[in-house]
C-alpha cells in the first residue's frame, strides 16, 4: 500500500501531538514529535549552559547531541532520548518551555533539527507536528495539516496537562508562556510558523478527539487511495 508523508502544523497546544500520534497509531505509521527534539536540545544546552549568542559553542554543542526515540509500552508512543538518557518527562518542564522558542530559532539549532527529521521521513509512512515541517522540512508531503483552536481553549488544554505535574502552576503563567511562544515561533527569521499554501485547516476548538481522528483519517485515506 502506498505510504505518505503527514505533517501538522499549528501553535503551542492546540492539539497536534494527540491527533499526530492517534493518526500514525490508525495508519500504523511512525509518529514524530518534533517540539520533543527542540526541547531536548534546549535541556541539553541549559545543562552545559551553552550560550546562544556565541555561534561556536553552539555549533560544538550541536555534535554532542545524539536523538533518538523509543517506544514506551505505558503511554503507547514514543520517549526521546538524549545521549541515550529517557528526558521524555523533563523536556516538559516550565523551564524548558520557557527557553525552547529562543532555542529553537537559532540557525544552527533550526538546521540540525531540520536534517534530523527528513532523515526520519526518508521511508515516508510518517506522521510529524512540529511548527514548519508542511513548509520547511516536507513541503512536498503529501497531507498537510494545519491544527488550530482557540486561545482559551488552548490555555485550558495546557494548564491542565501542566497541573497535574505540578499543581503550583497558575493560569497566568500558562498564558504567558502559551502568548511568548506563539509570538516567538511567528515570528523568528528562520522557518516561522505559518500555514503552508497548500495546508488544510483544523479547527478543533469544538471537536472531541474522536471526531477530530475521524476527520484527519479521512483526508488521509483520500490520499492514501484507500
Ligand atoms: O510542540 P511543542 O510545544 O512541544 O514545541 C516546543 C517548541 O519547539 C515550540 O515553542 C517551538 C519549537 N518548535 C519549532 O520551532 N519547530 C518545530 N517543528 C517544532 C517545535
Amino acid at each position: 500500500m502506498k505510504k505518505i508523508i503527514i505533517t501538522l502544523d499549528g501553535y503551542s497546544s492546540c492539539g497536534k501531538s494527540t491527533l499526530a500520534r492517534q493518526l500514525a497509531r490508525e495508519l500504523n505509521y511512525i509518529f514524530v514529535d518534533s517540539g520533543a527534539m527542540y526541547r531536548a536540545i534546549t535541556l541539553y544546552f541549559l545543562r552545559n549552559h551553552v550560550d546562544l549568542g556565541n555561534d561556536a559553542e553552539v555549533k560544538q554543542a550541536l555534535t554532542e547531541i545524539n536523538l533518538d526515540f523509543e517506544y514506551n509500552d505505558a503511554s503507547g508512543a514514543s520517549d526521546i532520548l538524549l545521549n541515550d538518557e529517557n528526558v521524555e518527562a523533563m523536556i516538559r518542564d516550565m523551564l524548558v518551555s520557557e527557553h525552547v522558542s529562543e532555542v529553537a530559532a537559532n540557525r544552527y539549532v533550526r538546521d540540525f533539527g531540520v536534517a534530523q527529521q527528513q532523515k526520519l521521513g526518508q521511508k515516508k509512512g510518517i506522521v510529524m507536528d512540529g511548527r514548519d515541517i508542511g513548509t520547511t522540512v516536507f513541503p512536498h508531503a503529501e497531507l498537510k495539516i494545519f491544527v488550530t483552536a482557540d486561545p482559551a481553549v488552548r490555555v485550558e488544554r495546557r494548564f491542565k496537562e501542566m497541573y497535574e505535574r505540578n499543581p503550583n502552576i497558575t493560569i497566568e503563567e500558562v498564558t504567558h508562556n502559551l502568548e511568548m511562544r506563539d509570538y516567538m515561533d511567528s515570528n523568528r527569521e528562520f522557518s516561522p510558523l505559518r500555514k503552508a499554501e497548500d495546508a488544510i485547516v483544523l479547527d478543533n476548538s469544538n471537536l472531541t478527539k474522536e471526531e477530530q481522528l475521524a476527520t484527519a483519517l479521512q483526508w488521509a485515506k483520500e490520499k492514501i487511495g484507500q
